[in-house]
């Protein structure tokens, strides 16, 4: 009689610490994966802020606009951030250089923003520094704050990864490229990339076009969204940054009507390189660095749960074992 409450308990016991611990790794792995959802909100506001709040865009042209007169586009389109600071966030040093359809001569925010706090970047937006640099009546604070740290925390340099003359990437997986593509992507945009078609630069687009025209709008969109849309992002999955260039890899080799020897239509002229500095620009790599910090933390301390439980399952068995000698 003894012995068999004895087993009872030992049974109730093991299994309460089987549930504990299923519990414990689940939230542990929750808590790696969890996302900062202000980064892919900044992100969005980033590529066209006015879609994302779902507002008019202001009348005629940014002051600072005025400013140059190489880029001859007009109205809605001047108040973007990435009209101005690039998709690659380097304006006038990366895809917007000189001689590319897209020069303003202005700045980017990348490698600047590496210097400033979040603080500093919020200041820089509503206009403190510069009084024709001014978002603020325009963008909720909370939303210039998620602006500044996306900013500060997630731009990704692609500068070495990206041939500045044809665009293709360099030393890309596009196998893994074909893999990822084909189990989060394809559903919506189809196998060949040209289920969705939209616009781009004037153009019909598939994912095909934009990948051999502008890799870093694609680049962009893949890690963070497209406004508008509630679309499967790289930022969301853990991707890191070599995983969304595998994809951009891949991507470029489907069809995009393209004429195969058309040249690239952001111009010619090697991009100066910009300094990689360490840690921001490798931000989405270190979250995922994260995410399975976590995952093995509660996998050590499953284990350790484990071998606590098979030694008070043999201490169980062990004292039915005196009990019935
Ligand atoms: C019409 C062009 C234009 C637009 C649109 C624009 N900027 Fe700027 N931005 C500039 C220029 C030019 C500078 C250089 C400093 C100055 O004159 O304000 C600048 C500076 C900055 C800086 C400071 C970089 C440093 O040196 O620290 C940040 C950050 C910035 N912009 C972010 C943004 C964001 C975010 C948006 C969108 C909400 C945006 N900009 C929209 C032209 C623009
Ligand atoms: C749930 C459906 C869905 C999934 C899944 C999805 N997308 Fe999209 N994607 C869309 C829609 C809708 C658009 C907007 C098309 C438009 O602008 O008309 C879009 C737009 C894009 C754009 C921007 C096109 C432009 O305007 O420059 C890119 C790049 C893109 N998707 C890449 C991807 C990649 C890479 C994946 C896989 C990680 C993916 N998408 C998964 C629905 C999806």
């Amino acid at each position: 009689m003894k012995s068999k409450g004895l087993m009872k308990a030992g049974l109730l016991f093991l299994v309460f610490g089987l549930i504990v611990l299923s519990g414990w790794v689940g939230q542990a792995q929750a808590r790696g994966l969890e996302q900062d959802s202000d980064v892919p909100r900044g992100a969005l506001l980033y590529d066209n802020w006015y879609a994302a709040l779902g507002v008019q865009p202001p009348q005629g042209n940014m002051p600072v606009w005025e400013r140059q007169t190489t880029n001859t586009r007009s109205g809605a389109e001047t108040w973007r951030c990435v009209s101005c600071h690039g998709w690659d966030y380097q304006g006038k040093d990366g895809a917007y250089r000189e001689g590319s359809d897209r020069y303003t001569g202005f700045p980017g925010v990348y490698p600047a923003v590496t210097q400033r706090t979040e603080e500093e970047i919020v200041a820089v937006l509503s206009g403190k520094v510069d009084p024709q640099h001014d978002f603020s009546p325009y963008i909720p604070e909370a939303d210039l704050k998620a602006l500044a740290h996306f900013l500060k925390t997630s731009l990704v340099n692609d500068n070495e990864y990206i041939d500045p003359k044809t665009f293709k990437v360099l030393g890309g997986d596009a196998a893994n490229g074909k893999a990822l593509y084909e189990s989060q992507c394809a559903r919506c945009h189809g196998a060949d990339g040209a289920t969705l078609r939209f616009r781009f630069e004037g153009r019909d687009a598939t994912l095909g076009t934009l990948a051999l025209l502008d890799p870093w709008r694609f680049l962009h969109k893949t890690r963070f969204g497209t406004p508008g849309t509630e679309m499967v992002i790289g930022y969301d999955l853990g991707w890191t940054a070599q995983q969304g260039r595998d994809v951009l890899l891949y991507v470029q080799s489907l069809p995009s009507g393209l004429e195969p020897q058309q040249s690239p239509s952001l111009g010619e002229t090697v991009p100066s390189p910009v300094e990689q500095p360490g840690g921001p620009a490798r931000n989405v790599f270190t979250g995922v660095l994260t995410a399975f910090g976590a995952l093995f933390t509660g996998l050590g301390f499953a284990l350790i749960l484990g071998v606590f439980l098979i030694g008070v399952l043999f201490v169980i068995v062990w004292m039915i074992r005196g009990k019935k000698q």
